[in-house]
This record gives C-alpha cells, structure tokens and sequence, in this order.
C-alpha cells in the first residue's frame, strides 16, 4: 500500500508539475496543487499518504459490509424485501437506468438504509478524548483530564430505552421519523457525531442507496437451495469495520428473465 500510494503521489505531482490539473481533477490532484499553492505548512509526504490510506480505509468497507448485512436482513425478512422491491421497480418503471433523482423517491429503501445502519453500524465505537484540562462526570462515573472514551454506537443503537423492540429488524419505524443521520438523536449515531463525525456521510449512503436500488431492480433474490432464512448465522466479526463472520452467499435472478 505504501509503495503503492508513493507511485500515485509521483504520477500526480508530475501532472500538476505540467500544469495539466485542470484535466485531471481528482482528491489527490487538489491536495497537490493546494500543497503547491502553499496552503499548508509542512504537509510531508507520510501525512498525504495518511489522508489518502485513511479515505481507503473509512470509505470502502463501511460501504460495502453495509450493504451486505442488507441483503441479509431482506433476505431474512421476505415483507421488507417485497416492499422495498416494489417500490424501486414503481419507481422506475421501465427506465434502464436507476438515477439519483429515482433514488429522492425510494422513501422506503432509505428506511432499510437507515435500520441495516441502526442494527449493524459498520464502525461500533467512536473515540473521544477529553481535553488535557476538562475532567468531569459521567453517568455517576468520575472522569479524568486526557481519558479516551469509546462510545459504543452498537450498544446504543440498541438500547430499549430507546427502541421498541430493538432486536428486531423494523423499517418502519423510521417511517415519518424525523431521526437523522448526523442531528440532535444521539441515540441514532451511525456516522459519529460532532466534529469528528464522518465526512463521507454523504458519499456513503448516495452510493450504498445507489447500489441496493440497482440489485434490487435487476434481480431477485433468494437463498441457496436447503439454507433457511430463520437459521442464517448473523454473527459478528469485528474489524476494521464490522463484518459478516460467515460471508452471504445468495443467489441473483435476473428479473428481465421473468
Ligand atoms: C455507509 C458508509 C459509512 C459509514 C457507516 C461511516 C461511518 C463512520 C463513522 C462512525 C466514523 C467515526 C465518526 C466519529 O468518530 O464521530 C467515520 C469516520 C470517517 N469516515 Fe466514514 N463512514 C462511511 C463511509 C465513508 C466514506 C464513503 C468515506 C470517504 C470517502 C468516509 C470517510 C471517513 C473518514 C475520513 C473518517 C475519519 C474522520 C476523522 O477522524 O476526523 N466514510 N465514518
């Protein structure tokens, strides 16, 4: 990755070197040329490739294992899967092609975004340091200057003070909610909270809402032969993000063929 990250830096300065920028405008391009025109101090070749592998890192795998504890979880819920289906092909219509203007429309499949996120939110806990100077107290606990504290979004997005019946995988309760992603719900905090919450939030659920409209027009889908949707094993592999222990394996059948 190292070795890899250095060989895209030397490909970019070279170009913004050339002056060709303009044509090819990309993250690691703007960061060259904001490195050229002095906007930072010191930016050193360590701290571009730090940004560049932490973009890898927190956008890639959030947005892919969401996605397939999705599937999962409308595979193991057939009314959610049917629902969800049936809007995006009345959305649709007959257009070959889902766009993002399709998508404002899937209410719906936001609703599954959103419960997949409540109950398998891909980065569990989110640390926080107090500031050398503030200590102070929380929930009955005395806590230092300088301690990190992991806030365990896992634990909260399923807490029954909170959530009716929280084990339970249930759309609609965020139908006609106004919960959101990054506001006042600290009890909904799939993408962090304040300042240091995730900058690809939007980025993120565009392409995951993207993505899911797609496989859900053109296919439809269904366990392998013998495997029973009630005895699907949705155990837990932490990581990097939060993953599926035992990968899903399902089958795609095209809907055109129908
Ligand atoms: C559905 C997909 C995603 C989920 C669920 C997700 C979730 C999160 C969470 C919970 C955090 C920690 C926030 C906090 O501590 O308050 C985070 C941080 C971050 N995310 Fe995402 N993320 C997703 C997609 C992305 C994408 C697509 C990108 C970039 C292309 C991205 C870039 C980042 C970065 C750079 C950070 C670190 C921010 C910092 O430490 O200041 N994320 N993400």
């Amino acid at each position: 990755m190292d070795a890899f990250l250095d060989q895209v830096i030397q490909e970019h300065r070279s170009l913004v070197s050339r002056a060709q920028v303009t044509q090819k405008k990309d993250f690691v391009s703007i960061i060259m040329q904001l490195q050229k025109d002095g906007m930072f101090d010191n930016l050193t070749q360590d701290n571009i490739k730090a940004i560049l592998l932490e973009m890898f890192v927190a956008g890639t795998d959030t947005s892919s294992t969401l996605l397939e504890w999705m599937l999962a979880e409308l595979l193991r819920h057939p009314n959610s899967m049917k629902k969800v289906q049936q809007e995006v092909r009345s959305v649709m219509g007959n257009k070959s092609k889902v766009d993002p203007e399709d998508i404002h429309k899937m209410e719906y499949l936001k609703c599954v975004v959103k419960e997949t996120l409540r109950l398998h939110p891909p980065a569990v806990y989110l640390p926080r340091r107090t500031t050398a100077t503030a200590s102070g107290k929380l929930g009955g606990y005395d806590i230092p200057s300088n301690t990190t504290v992991l806030i365990n979004a896992w634990a909260i997005h399923r807490d029954p003070q909170w959530w009716k019946k929280p084990e339970v995988f249930i759309p609609e309760r965020f139908e006609n909610s106004s919960i959101e992603f990054q506001g006042q719900d600290f009890h909904y905090i799939p993408f962090g909270i304040g300042r240091r919450g995730c900058p690809g939030m939007s980025f993120g659920i565009a392409s995951v809402e993207y993505v899911m409209a797609n496989l859900l027009y053109w296919f439809d889908w269904k366990l392998p032969a013998g495997e029973a949707a009630e005895k699907m094993d949705m155990t837990e592999l932490y990581g990097l993000a939060v993953y599926r222990k035992t990968p899903l394996h399902a089958l795609a059948i095209p809907h055109s063929s129908f």
